[in-house]
């Protein structure tokens, strides 16, 4: 059986020779909830377009690092720029600047460097065709609330927290689940209970069980397949929606660095993001369909989005006599943008030096290049080290690190000042780690340590937060 993943990508998938012949199918699990609409008689139909499933959960329903009381508030979309155009040639993402108008979340007191989060909601296209295979599309706006179903015998089973006491199916499918969620290996065997045709439902309990276990890695974790894949590829599984809201996690805010300096406008802030080509995420997608419209000017757009609360990768006042060392990849350079241009408005306190090493794929691919060149003109930063990973023009291929080690000798001597904070902005993972290791080696050459020494200086620099790391996990 072939499918086509639901994005764009084709998706390919022999399920003949992803199944077993032989294997034990997982315990079959009776289903703990049921969906109940509420009879026609009692005007059931609500509007389809209800502004955010969560919100109606009531105030037990946590959202994830707000701040303060923070709730998640409407906020209008004022200007989107492109800065990065995609191609294909050098795998480079589409990056945009979306420009937010915050007036309706009051005062908001932030710094360069602090981020907000942005409530997702799933594409429209991809909640109708979900509601088609439930056969739901005719009771999609109906009023409905979950209940625990009459044969569950599971004592600890309940409602999850982020579905409201009474909902719809479309606001459920829209907000409130995770559609692209990692299916679990139980769920796997629940779909293949809701799956007629016996390839398909062999295919999916082959997955789900302990023999399986190298199919479910090369298809699930490795290829990434979803719910909506495994429905293209099984089109005679017809879950309910009880077992989806069951087995799928919740649909969780993604945060946003802020790129731009509160002393630039007030009630107004920036984020910056990339978007895959191939395989968009779900707030990447939405984002550009809002951005889209904004740019129609069809309608007026709005997200929803809550400050987070603030750690040590922050730009403040505290920090504007002292020297910064600056190392970004890719869109990580957004927060950093955000500190040039709160130390450009407080030129007279900032009295200290700022060196930025920026990692992208192609010169084109640096966000707001001219910007950069204009502040290292005025002396706002005193040291613009670029280098591309996928040149265009024979250039050797650099990584950000490999600069760090060219500079090494005046770098050190930098680092070794009491006044120095060093600020990374990567993955968290595997670049992280390089430019982690690219320090280390800088410090082993101009210090003449061993690795370990080496290790521990930074170790201890962490410790003494002169060494903070936005992680973009
Ligand atoms: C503290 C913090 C600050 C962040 N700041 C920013 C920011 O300023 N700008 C920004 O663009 N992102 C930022 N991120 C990442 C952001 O929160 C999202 O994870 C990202 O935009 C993808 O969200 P999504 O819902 O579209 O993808 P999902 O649907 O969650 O993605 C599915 C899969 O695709 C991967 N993926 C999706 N889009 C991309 C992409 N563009 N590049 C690489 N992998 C991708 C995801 O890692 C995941 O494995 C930040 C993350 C953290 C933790
Ligand atoms: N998890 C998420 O949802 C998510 C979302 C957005 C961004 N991010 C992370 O945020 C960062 C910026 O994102 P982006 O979309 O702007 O990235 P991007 O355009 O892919 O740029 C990343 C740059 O880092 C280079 N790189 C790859 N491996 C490296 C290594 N080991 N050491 C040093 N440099 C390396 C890349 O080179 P190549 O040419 O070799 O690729 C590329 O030039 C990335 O770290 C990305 O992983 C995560």
């Amino acid at each position: 059986m072939v499918g086509v993943n639901h994005i764009n990508a084709p998706l390919v998938v022999d399920i003949d020779a992803h199944t077993l012949t032989e294997y034990v199918p997982a315990k079959p699990l009776e289903s703990n909830l049921e969906v109940v609409f509420v009879s026609a008689e009692q005007g059931s139909l609500r509007a389809p377009f209800e502004p955010c499933g969560q919100l109606n959960c009531g105030n037990t329903l946590k959202f994830p690092f707000a701040r303060g009381a923070n709730k998640p508030t409407a906020v209008a979309i004022v200007d989107a720029q492109v800065l990065v155009a995609a191609d294909a040639a050098t795998e480079t993402k589409r990056v945009v600047e979306l420009t937010l108008d915050t007036a309706a979340l009051g005062e908001l007191d932030y710094a360069p460097g602090d981020t907000v989060a942005v409530l997702p909601s799933n594409a429209p296209q991809i909640v109708a065709q979900l509601l088609q295979r439930l056969d739901l599309s005719e009771q999609a706006d109906s009023v409905c609330h979950l209940s625990l179903a009459l044969n569950c015998a599971k004592k600890s089973a309940k409602i999850p927290g982020h579905i409201p006491a009474t909902t719809t199916p479309r606001e459920l499918l829209t907000h409130c689940l995770s559609l692209h969620a990692v299916p679990q290996k139980q769920f796997l065997s629940a779909l293949a209970s809701c799956t007629s045709e016996s390839k398909e439902r062999s295919f999916l309990a082959s997955l789900s069980s302990k023999q399986g276990a190298a199919h479910y890695q090369t298809l699930i974790l490795k290829r990434g397949l979803c719910l909506m894949d495994l429905l293209e590829l099984c089109t005679t599984c017809q879950p309910t929606l009880a077992l989806l809201v069951e087995h799928l996690p919740r649909l969780l805010p993604r945060p946003y660095s802020i790129a731009n300096s509160p002393l630039e406008c007030s009630q107004q802030l920036r984020i910056i993001y990339s978007i895959r080509a191939n395989k968009a995420g779900v707030t990447t997608s939405m984002l550009e369909a809002m951005r889209e419209l904004y740019r129609e000017k069809q309608q007026p757009v709005q997200l929803y989005i809550y400050p987070r609360e603030q750690n040590a990768f922050r730009y403040t006042d505290q920090e504007l006599s002292g020297n910064q060392i600056l190392i970004a990849v890719g869109t990580g350079l957004a927060p950093f943008l955000g500190f040039l241009a709160h130390k450009q408005l407080h030129k007279e306190l900032a009295t200290g030096q700022t060196w930025l090493y920026v990692g992208a794929k192609t010169p084109q691919a640096i966000l707001k290049q001219q910007q950069l060149l204009a502040w290292q003109k005025a002396s706002i930063l005193q040291s613009l080290r670029l280098c591309y990973s996928r040149s265009t023009t024979g250039e050797q291929p650099k990584y950000v690190q490999q600069l760090l080690e060219q500079d090494a000798q005046q770098l050190v001597e930098l680092m070794q000042q009491s006044t120095t904070v060093l600020y990374v902005c990567a993955d968290g993972a595997a670049i992280s780690k390089c430019i982690n290791d690219g320090l280390r080696r800088c410090l082993q050459l101009v210090l003449k340590l061993d690795e370990t020494e080496a290790t521990q200086w930074l170790k201890e620099m962490r410790a003494k937060g002169k060494y903070r790391e936005d992680i973009w996990l």
